[in-house]
């Protein structure tokens, strides 16, 4: 919106940040929790019994270990260093619902939850050293349960964060996040949203959640024994018990304040902060996407046949020639040359294979449209953006026999080698997003092709690469076995 009037919905929203002082304390002498243990009952007599007290609009920061506690998601594991890492080893593996990546024996994986981490959040701190920590099940649940309780037994609208420390990408050290959270929203989007400058924001949606959860942590810390935090002056994003938020108690600047939402739509649960790993632009570490592609090389290759209008880059069909040189080739000779086929060049070439085209079709008796319909076949190598032509070169390395079996077998070996790089080409050219179709016209008319291209007598075409960008984009094959072309002869 941007013509002045701001909906009254949207005010409280005008902007995420706290509208005087935040304050926030981890207070001392909590107990050690166990399974079972009264965590909403103790919470609430300390908060309250706390000199700053529990007022509305406070919010409550708890770091996981706590419900991995009373919850009874702590697993005894062995004194021995490594039954007791194996038994890890085990547990991230249950805790985990994909691998994402994995460094020396550091794995990153998603859990059920949709949260990515180190070792699945399965932990050995602040646990007796004859237990391990699982994360709880559900911290969400787990939060908005602690809600209802403390809202119940001090009569304070507080709202809960459950956290858990966790590294980022493309940044050293760690930081807490939110993996469970109620009564609270989690983010603020502002698209649509115009700053003092007049310009529109599009993208920020800050994860309050996250920023609160590592704001608290300042005072929680690691080592002393608190593992509670209040946070008290952002009552503006807790949520009443029917989910709508708290008012702001300063004035709305008239600043076009973030997106609001239908009381239904705010976002509240640590969940909704957790993109899909489908949509993530870092779903899999970086070896793991390497793997993956290199996986996917060989099978992406289809033929195409209709292209774009777009051109062919240069350099990237240069770089797909070269990677397609590295075949492998008998004798550790380089038999294979590729001839990028241009201008009247190209319509020389295929005016002529034509011509023997179609003295060969009239010869099988076809005439007329059944003639016309099978030359239009070679069409596709005329209205190609780039044509490639490759070649063996039976003068570059081959053997030679005196008889006619081993020179043939000779022939034999260079051609499949040729075969090997014309493939090793139209896999280098898919891996660039470029699309091929192997078209084998040219090896039925081998002298034809080589005098219209005035190249020397030992080259033999291997067909003619049409390249181009694709029209549309390529289907996926159907993962296949290999079926009865696998044989196993012992
Ligand atoms: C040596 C050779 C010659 C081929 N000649 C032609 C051709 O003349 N016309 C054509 O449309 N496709 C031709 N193809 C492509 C095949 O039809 C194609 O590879 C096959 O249908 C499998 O489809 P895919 O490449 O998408 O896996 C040729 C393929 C090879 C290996």
């Amino acid at each position: 919106m941007t013509d002045g009037a701001i909906p009254e919905i949207r005010r409280w929203t005008a902007e995420h940040a706290a509208p005087a002082d935040v304050t926030m304390w981890a207070p001392d002498g909590l107990p050690e929790f166990r399974p079972g243990d009264d965590l909403a009952g103790v919470l609430a007599e300390a908060l309250v019994a706390d000199p700053r007290g529990l007022v509305d609009g406070d919010v409550v920061v708890l770091t996981s270990k706590v419900l991995s506690k009373t919850e009874g998601r702590i697993v005894p594991a062995p004194a021995d260093p490594e039954a007791r890492d194996e038994l890890r080893r085990r547990l991230v593996e249950a805790e985990s619902v994909r691998v994402v990546a994995r460094v020396n024996r550091t794995l990153i994986t998603e859990n059920r939850l949709g949260i990515v981490q180190a070792a699945a959040g399965v932990d050995g701190s602040n646990v007796e050293s004859g237990e391990l920590a699982l994360l709880p099940s559900d911290p969400d649940a787990s939060a908005a349960a602690l809600v209802a309780d403390l809202r119940r037994l001090t009569g304070a609208r507080v709202a809960v964060i459950v956290t858990d420390t966790m590294g980022r990408a493309w940044r050293t050290g760690q930081i807490d996040m939110a993996i469970g959270a109620a009564g609270i929203r989690v983010s603020v989007g502002y698209d649509g949203a115009v700053d003092r400058q007049g310009n529109e924001l599009l993208v920020t949606d800050v994860a309050v959640a996250d920023e609160i959860a590592s704001a608290a942590d300042l005072v929680k810390g690691k080592l002393g024994a608190r593992p509670v935090a209040v946070v008290r002056g952002l009552a503006h994003l807790v949520l009443d018990d029917e989910g709508a938020p708290g008012e702001r108690d300063d004035d709305d600047e008239g600043t076009e304040g973030a997106r609001d939402h239908d009381r239904a739509d705010v976002p509240r649960r640590a969940r909704d902060l957790v993109r899909d790993g489908e949509f993530d632009l870092f779903r899999l570490g970086t070896a793991e996407a390497l793997a993956q592609g290199r996986r996917e090389a060989v099978p992406a290759r289809r033929s195409v046949r209709r292209f774009s209008d777009d051109p062919v880059d240069p350099e990237a069909l240069a770089e797909a020639v070269a990677d397609a040189l590295t075949a492998p080739a008998p004798h550790h000779s380089s038999p294979i040359r590729f001839v990028r086929v241009t201008g009247q060049a190209r319509v020389r070439m295929l005016d002529a294979l034509r011509e023997d085209w179609e003295r060969d079709l009239r010869a099988d008796g076809h005439t007329g449209d059944v003639l016309a319909r099978r030359l239009s076949r070679g069409d596709i190598l005329r209205t190609c953006p780039e044509l490639i032509v490759p070649f063996v070169d039976d003068a570059s390395g081959a053997h030679d026999y005196p008889d006619e079996r081993r020179a043939a077998c000779e022939e034999t070996m260079f051609t499949v080698a040729g075969g090997a790089a014309v493939q090793s080409l139209l896999v280098a050219l898919a891996a660039r997003g470029l699309g091929s179709c192997w078209i084998g016209s040219t090896i039925f008319a081998a002298g034809t092709t080589r005098s219209a291209l005035d190249l020397p007598e030992t080259w033999r075409p291997l067909g003619a690469v049409a390249v181009g960008v694709p029209a549309e984009p390529v289907a996926a094959r159907e993962p296949r076995s290999a079926g009865d072309a696998y044989l196993t002869i012992g």
